[in-house]
């Protein structure tokens, strides 16, 4: 097989700043070693985030000229819902911002003191905007996807025993809604079966609950189940996208993501109630129905970024540009998460430093020297992200350290990738060097955006 290569010649670039070693060094300790408080410019590769950072196509752009800015009606509103609805076919289409806006949203009308969400794992911005209302986030992911070493084709899917034992633990009558996230972003990037979401829609049937996706990277989630599951093969992803939606009552959606465009976002329901429920919560909050936080030129841009995205070609090589990132990083002998989710290699910070204790952040640590070395942008997803204090005043770690390295969409080539290799391997090999870190100002909340430390 010839190599998978990008999908598109470029026509516009933006230069990346080179900076020297001497300069990062000062950069990072300015910003209290936290990459978060680094200037983007003085960032070679930035894999901070995979969402709002695609570079849109020609035809994107040419939209952005096309946008109807009309305040009710846009031609370019109708546009987008056809777009969202000939993916979905969901009934009641409604714009917003990004993806915690519909989260908000949503959640303020269904959730609430005493409610229970259950999801494979929450996003941190759906389990923020669950527990705001007082309602309780819980997450049932399988067993097998809490373990970084084992290879499994679906580690996103949801435990489906323990669905219904916890449906029968808290009564139906205070779950308002399940949720599964495609692909489950917080638990690694991996992909959710056809026939986890049917087992997961079959239970609700059973209790009469709605079923809502939390569907960020719907095409790549779709793309996996073409490659990974029996029957899949010989359908479009259009297909199976349109399958998986057909299980779902509604969906959250941030196109930051999957729909290839730097803001917008959208809720997608059947149920008119509760569409005219959400309309008129999106009216105080983002705007009228029909453009819903964002102007007519993003709307335009959100259609044709989900006519591009289910693109075979391009979801080929996105997921193979993860996979390879991957496999070099496996054969040089770095723990990651395997098999490599869709959208982000992470680094498993246990098993690359276990010298360094929770305590002492080793993600934080890993992080710190890929920029140094390398100028690259990651981000922890461990006890900085994710600690919380015990009673006793000490740090109660989550389960897993990891560093993200998340992928922007059509952003970087094959030898931005191969140096991206090359400066993880380089830290991974003088790994004995590296020393833990400890925080020396951090917020009450969402401690890791504005959090300060110091070397150990
Ligand atoms: N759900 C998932 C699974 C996400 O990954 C995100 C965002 C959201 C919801 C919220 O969407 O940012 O448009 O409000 N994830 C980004 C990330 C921020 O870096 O993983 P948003």
């Amino acid at each position: 097989m010839k190599t998978i290569i990008e999908p598109f010649r470029i026509k516009s670039v933006e230069p990346i700043r080179f900076t020297t070693k001497e300069e990062r060094e000062k950069i990072l300790e300015d910003a209290g070693h936290n990459p978060f408080l680094i200037h983007a410019d003085d960032v070679l590769i930035d894999l901070l985030t995979d969402s709002g950072t695609s570079a849109m196509s020609a035809s994107q752009w040419a939209g952005v000229m096309e946008g109807d800015e009309s305040y009710a009606g846009s031609k370019s509103f109708y546009k987008f819902e056809s777009a969202v609805k000939k993916i979905t076919g969901h009934e009641f289409i409604i714009p917003t911002h990004q993806g915690r806006a519909s989260e908000k949203i949503l959640f303020t009308i269904l959730g609430g003191q005493g409610k229970f969400i259950p999801n494979n794992t929450h996003f941190d911005t759906t389990r923020a905007n669950v527990e705001f209302t007082g309602a309780e986030a819980v997450d049932l992911l399988n067993e097998i996807g809490k373990k970084p070493e084992v290879k499994a084709d679906f580690k996103g899917n949801m435990d489906i025993e323990k669905l219904e034992e916890f449906i029968n633990n808290v009564g139906k009558e205070n779950i308002p809604l399940v949720m599964i996230t495609v692909t489950n972003n917080s638990g690694g990037g991996q992909p959710v079966s056809m026939q986890n979401i049917k087992d997961v829609r079959a239970v609700c049937n059973k209790y009469n609950l709605p079923l809502f996706l939390d569907a960020c990277r719907f095409a790549e989630n779709a793309y996996f189940i073409k490659k990974r599951e029996n029957g899949y093969d010989e359908k479009s992803v259009l297909e199976i996208c349109q399958e998986m939606f057909s299980y779902a009552d509604g969906a959250t959606m941030s196109a930051k993501k999957d729909a290839l465009v730097n803001i917008g976002g959208f809720l997608s329901l059947n149920n008119e109630e509760l569409a005219t429920q959400c309309r008129n919560l999106l009216i105080v909050t983002e705007g009228f129905p029909t453009y819903g936080g964002l102007s007519g030129r993003d709307l335009e841009a959100v259609a044709r970024g989900l006519e591009e995205v289910v693109d075979e070609h391009y979801l080929q090589y996105r997921i193979r540009s993860t996979e390879y990132l991957g496999e070099k990083l496996v054969n040089a002998g770095v723990p990651i998460i395997e098999p490599p989710g869709g959208h982000a290699i992470y680094i498993d910070a246990k098993r690359f430093l276990p010298n360094v204790q929770p305590h002492e952040y080793p993600g934080q640590a890993i992080v710190c020297e890929l920029y140094l070395e390398g100028g690259i942008r990651s981000v922890e997803i461990g006890s900085v992200m994710f600690g919380k204090y015990g009673k006793d005043g000490k740090l109660v770690s989550p389960n897993m350290e990891l560093v993200r390295l998340a992928i922007p969409r059509r952003v970087y080539t094959q030898s931005h990738i191969d140096y991206v290799a090359e400066v993880v391997i380089d830290v991974f090999n003088n790994r004995e060097k590296l020393k833990g870190y400890k925080i020396i100002y951090e917020a009450p909340m969402l401690r890791h955006f504005t959090a300060k430390f110091q070397k150990l």
